[in-house]
């Protein structure tokens, strides 16, 4: 089956944060061949539908064609917790994170919010997403199993803590290395999944189990390894006291095996310079996780890191205030004007797509249009409320059309999403 979808459609033949806007490609009318699941061509939809003749034609109309949003950190169980208020990282995951986690013990319960996860996810646009789950090993059967079903490439990995834990939300040095290796051996490369070794954070997690991490790792390298780092200066101040020896917060990560390429670190907002050049060197990922980064006042992350190392985007929900990545680009936006950093359209698309897609080791699967990719495509009615359509009256070019749909779009921007080929 060939569809042609019709549209303008926007993508990226490189970087804006090293080559400006000009790094993206805006056909206006334009259109995206689909086979087999991939995307076999782009470009003007005269073009496009002379070549192929037989092909379906789904039309659009003036709504951008677009990669899907990819959240790069997420917890699906904190589905259910979202907008819980007045608390800070440590508090707030003592009051409402770690009793609703002790829910997931239920299989029932996780496959419901996985599946309701899920379906708002899609809802927002987001087609792809690397997601935590909880201690449970079923809790990673439920969403991988959800996301199996919905044919999405997605990322997820049990949760694994041994310490400063509630009880019934603790594994061991061992039970946490044998149910993440089952899980991996059960669910890495199947289909569009992909297992990721989540450590919680240092906090949670003896050295020896870092360091079971860090073995797991290295007898399966070619998963990831997601954790979460420096995200409030309380929480820093902890790792120094249960870390004595540690020269820092990644070095508790990097003397266990815990830091190289493939490793993606959520947060990471109030590094030294030692942490910088390290993150650089060791070419590991940082997710920036605007939203959560005010809801639970963490600070505001340095994005010109993007200029050195893979960044992705996220909503890192439930800490995070939304499902949706209009939202969280907005809240980027917003956090590089406090920082003087003012962020251009095309630098927060890309992070919600390409970026995200890069800090996940999966660039040449998902994130952008182009042909070889697989079409994972989100459709948006850049006018999709009376407030949006009245700012882009005037709008003079592509940005100018974009921009309140990100500063003001939700849920309703979003006219459709195809996965791997196939209409949602
Ligand atoms: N640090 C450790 N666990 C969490 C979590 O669940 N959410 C956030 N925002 N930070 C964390
Ligand atoms: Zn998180």
């Amino acid at each position: 089956m060939t569809d042609i979808l019709l549209g303008q459609v926007l993508s990226f033949a490189g970087d804006p944060f090293a080559e400006g806007p000009d790094a993206a490609r805006h056909e206006s009318h334009g259109a995206v061949m689909v086979e087999n699941g991939k995307i076999a061509a782009v470009g003007p939809a005269d073009q496009i539908r002379s070549a192929y003749p037989q092909a379906k034609i789904t039309d659009y109309g003036q709504c951008l064609i677009s990669a899907g949003f990819i959240d790069g950190h997420v917890h699906y169980p904190q589905t259910a917790i979202i907008a819980s208020w007045g608390k800070r990282l440590i508090d707030w995951l003592n009051s409402y994170t770690f009793p609703e986690e002790m829910r997931f013990a239920d299989r029932a319960y996780a496959d419901e919010v996985a599946n309701r996860y899920l379906d708002l996810a899609l809802a927002h646009g987001t087609t792809s997403m690397c997601s935590y789950a909880t201690i449970h090993p079923d809790s990673v059967d439920a969403f991988f199993t959800a996301a199996q079903s919905r044919g999405l490439r997605a990322f997820a990995g049990k949760t694994c803590m041994d310490r400063n834990a509630p009880e019934g939300l603790r594994d061991t040095v061992q039970s946490g290395y044998d149910d993440s290796k089952r899980l991996l051996q059960r669910w890495h490369g199947v289909d569009r999944l992909s297992y990721v070794i989540t450590p919680r954070f240092s906090p949670t997690s003896t050295p020896e189990q870092l360091a079971a991490m860090g073995q797991l790792w290295r007898e399966h390298p070619t998963c990831l390894m997601q954790t979460h780092l420096s995200e409030q200066v309380d929480e820093i101040a902890w790792v120094k006291e249960l870390f004595p020896q540690s020269r820092d917060y990644l070095d508790t990560y990097e003397a266990q095996g815990l830091l190289r390429e493939g490793a993606v670190y959520g947060h990471a907002i109030h590094l030294t310079g030692r942490e910088k050049d390290r993150l650089i060197e060791a070419g590991a990922s940082l997710v920036h996780c605007p939203t959560s980064n005010t809801f639970i006042g963490s600070g505001l992350f340095d994005m010109s890191l993007a200029q050195h190392l893979r960044v992705g985007l996220a909503t890192d929900t439930g800490g995070g205030s939304s499902f949706s990545m209009l939202h969280t680009m907005a809240a980027a936006y917003e956090i590089g004007q406090l920082r003087g950093q003012a962020l251009h359209p095309s630098q927060l698309w890309w992070l919600a797509t390409v970026g995200s897609a890069r800090a996940l080791h999966a660039e040449h699967q998902i994130g952008n249009i182009a042909p070889g990719m697989e079409a994972d495509l989100t459709i948006l009615d850049l006018a999709s409320t009376p407030a949006i359509a009245q700012a882009i009256s005037r709008a003079a070019d592509i940005w100018q059309a974009i921009f309140p749909t990100i500063m003001l779009g939700d849920d309703r921007a979003i006219r459709a999403t195809w996965i791997s080929g196939q209409l949602h």
